[in-house]
């Protein structure tokens, strides 16, 4: 059985490198869109985007690499001029200076900062409270080569295999030696998880492994590694945290043909004040997207800001088309007692269920997933999400059943106490009756393209986490794989980092007067400004029904059209809208900075979506409905590639004051 599996996996690496070399050598066949930002008189900085030849498009789909420019040690005469022109607007405005600026509180952020507050100061910057974060919802558990009869060559075929030959060999190979060292010094700082009777870590097992290789903490993992990790955060000297900062923008500018990166414009939610944070380098782990579509396993700070401020920044974004819904969230409805109030975001319940031997039923009691897959209920996670919706589709029904209750109740407890906790509250007792499921939108598999040291196209500018795309999952990312690939990249960004942080050469005081602060819109007084709020919250629920209706786990080429021209129709309404009002381009809240970044993404996901013609991994589309050899490339958007309108543009290059 082994030796053919390593011959597949052979072939498959043979495979990925010739597509490597196609996807450099022919990025533009991954273009849609050719248009330039709008070319805004005041700014220089802002030159002729539209060149398809990026000195770093080479070789783009390996390993970027950082390139070292010489020209950091003078500020252009163009700069110079800029500088003069708005430093006249700059009042009042709160500017912070550090070495590190991490946007977000995930494991992705708070790994990374832990390691380089030991070179330097550290801003840790984060939406909300600090544990609310993808990372502290997850269940299920982190995957490792931790027991003996493992190994790194299994890891990564599963991982390959899970990710339909879309992966980077390089990365997967890279992610998958380096996770058990990862594991283990998340234990070092604190992290307490599971262990089994012999007195070793116990290690799960779930859909599309070939091993017991899950690290877990009960059904709470992500909670225990937030915990331990802020922690630590807590008492070190070198790192600050701030709250309730928005990130609006990266603030960039641009040297040549290299896009620099020195920090990051933020808005304090419950002050409303703007504070400017300058820095020599910025790692951004802002994690998912899950709210670009109505029913998502995410909490409300998941919404794809990292990947929109980072495309405006004229990042390389990948990959976006892959969005793995997440077969079994709690179907609300199906509750004895349903919830009063809808939630903010679905509640999950752990691919580990159907690992423990949950079956899945439709209503009629029927188990259907051996019709679709010999997996059955192991399937990878797309199959099985196909497989539900098309249950639910052809039986008109709202939800199917996942039951447990076959296992011992003391077993079910021990394993599951949160999701048996959570269904008891709605009447429901998973040790004796099934518990109603359907998908909700889960993971971006997607995001801002990432070298192999997780840095990206901007300079100074790193990326770790699940804003980041590294080519770990490919077309699909398979179960527990991710926040094993958050604490590697946090790990592999460090050093290049540091390196970065020391040659560093800018005059930090003076570049945080190259850009007007953005402006809270006080001025337009609370009546318009609730007015504006409720239409953002309706326009945010259009855009979300759209992307379900259009671009959710089955899609067509006419639906993506569809959805392409209603969002943009809705972007541009919206914007018109508030621009009536008395909105002016450099005004900032948390509402529409979200819209703005949620427009953003799901453009992203759309064009993603009609490029790729083929069905591969997460991307099934009923007009190419099998998979495509010619087409087995990362899509690759480079910047300016979308429409301009408001929300495509960074907020600090609007208009002059
Ligand atoms: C319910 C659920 C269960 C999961 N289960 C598993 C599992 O079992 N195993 C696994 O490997 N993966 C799992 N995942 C996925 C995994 O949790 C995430 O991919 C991972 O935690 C991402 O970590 P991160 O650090 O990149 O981002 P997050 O943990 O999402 O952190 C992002 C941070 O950025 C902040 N932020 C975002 N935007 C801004 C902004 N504009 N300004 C300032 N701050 C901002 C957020 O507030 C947050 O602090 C699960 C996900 C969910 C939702
Ligand atoms: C700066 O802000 C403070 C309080 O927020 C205000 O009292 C003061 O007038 C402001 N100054 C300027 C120059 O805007
Ligand atoms: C804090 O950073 C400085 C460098 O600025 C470093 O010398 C010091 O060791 C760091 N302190 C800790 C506790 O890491
Ligand atoms: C792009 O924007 C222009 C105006 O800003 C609009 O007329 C056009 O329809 C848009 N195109 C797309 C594809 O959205």
């Amino acid at each position: 059985m082994f030796v053919p599996l390593c011959q597949a996996l052979v072939v498959a690496s043979a495979i990925i490198k010739m597509a490597t070399s196609i996807a450099s050598g022919s990025a533009h066949l991954q273009f849609r869109e050719t248009r330039c930002w709008r070319q805004t008189s005041f700014s220089p900085l802002v030159s002729q985007r539209c060149s398809n030849k990026f000195p770093w498009s080479d070789g783009l789909s390996n390993n970027l690499k950082i390139k070292k420019s010489h020209h950091h040690h003078q500020i252009p005469e163009t700069q110079r001029l800029f500088q003069t022109v708005v430093t006249s607007c700059m009042k009042n405005e709160s500017t912070k200076y550090f070495d590190f600026a991490v946007i977000g509180s995930g494991v992705a952020g708070l790994r990374y900062a832990l390691e380089v507050a030991k070179h330097g100061s550290v801003a840790v910057i984060t939406k909300a409270e600090p544990h609310e974060s993808n990372t502290n919802y997850a269940q299920g558990g982190v995957s490792a080569v931790l027991c003996p009869s493992d190994s790194v060559e299994s890891h990564m075929q599963d991982t390959i295999v899970a990710g339909a030959y879309l992966c980077d060999e390089e990365t997967v190979r890279v992610v998958c030696t380096e996770g058990p060292e990862r594991i283990r010094e998340l234990i070092a700082m604190g992290a307490s998880f599971d262990h089994g009777e012999d007195g070793n870590l116990h290690l799960a097992r779930e859909g599309g492994h070939s091993h017991h290789r899950i690290v877990h903490a009960a059904d709470m993992t992500g909670r225990e590694i937030e915990r331990a990790l802020l922690k630590a955060i807590e008492n070190d000297p070198n790192i600050s945290v701030f709250k309730h900062h928005f990130a609006i923008d990266l603030l960039t500018s641009q040297d040549g043909l290299d896009m620099i990166c020195h920090g990051v414009d933020t808005i304090n939610t419950e002050t409303q004040k703007v504070v400017r944070f300058i820095s020599k380098v910025t790692l951004l782990a802002s994690g998912g997207a899950g709210h670009i579509y109505p029913s998502t396993t995410n909490p409300p700070v998941a919404t794809g800001d990292g990947i929109a401020m980072a495309h405006r920044a004229q990042a390389v974004i990948s990959n976006m088309e892959f969005v793995q819904f997440h077969p079994t969230a709690l179907a609300d409805e199906g509750l004895p007692i349903p919830p009063t109030k809808s939630r903010d975001n679905s509640f999950l319940i752990t691919e580990a269920v159907r690992g423990d031997g949950g079956i899945l039923y439709n209503l009629d009691m029927e188990r259907f997933m051996p019709m679709y897959d010999e997996r059955a209920e192991l399937a990878p996670r797309d199959v099985v999400a196909r497989s539900i919706d098309d249950q639910l589709k052809k039986r008109n029904d709202k939800y199917v059943l996942l039951d447990i209750s076959h296992r011992s109740r003391d077993q079910i407890l021990s394993h599951f106490p949160n999701i048996a906790a959570e269904c008891l509250k709605y009447g429901l007792d998973i040790t004796r009756h099934p518990i109603p499921v359907v998908p909700a939108a889960h993971y971006m598999c997607g995001g801002v393209k990432a070298g192999l040291q997780g840095e990206t196209n901007v300079l100074g500018l790193y990326v770790a986490g699940e804003v980041a795309c590294t080519g770990l999952h490919g077309a699909n990312r398979l179960a527990s794989n991710s926040l094993l690939e958050a604490l590697v990249f946090a790990q592999r960004a460090v050093n290049p980092s540091i390196q970065h942080m020391k040659e560093s050469y800018t005059d930090h005081q003076t570049v945080s007067q190259w850009w007007d602060p953005p402006v809270v819109p006080m001025q337009l007084g609370s009546t318009i400004l609730t007015k504006i709020l409720k239409r953002t919250k309706q326009v945010r629920n259009e855009l979300q029904s759209i992307m379900w209706a259009y671009v959710g786990i089955v899609r067509s080429t006419t639906w993506l059209k569809t959805a392409e021209r209603r969002i943009g129709e809705l972007e541009l309404e919206w914007e018109a809208y508030l621009f009536q009002q008395g909105w002016e381009p450099t005004m900032v809240g948390l509402e529409a900075c979200e819209m703005r970044n949620l427009f953003c993404c799901a453009k992203l996901v759309v064009s993603s979506a009609l490029t790729r013609h083929e069905s591969r991994g997460l991307h099934y589309t009923i007009d190419f409905p099998h998979v495509d050899e010619e087409s087995r490339l990362p899509t690759i958007i480079f910047p300016c590639s979308m429409n301009t309108t408001w929300s495509s543009r960074q907020l600090h290059k609007q208009q002059i004051c």
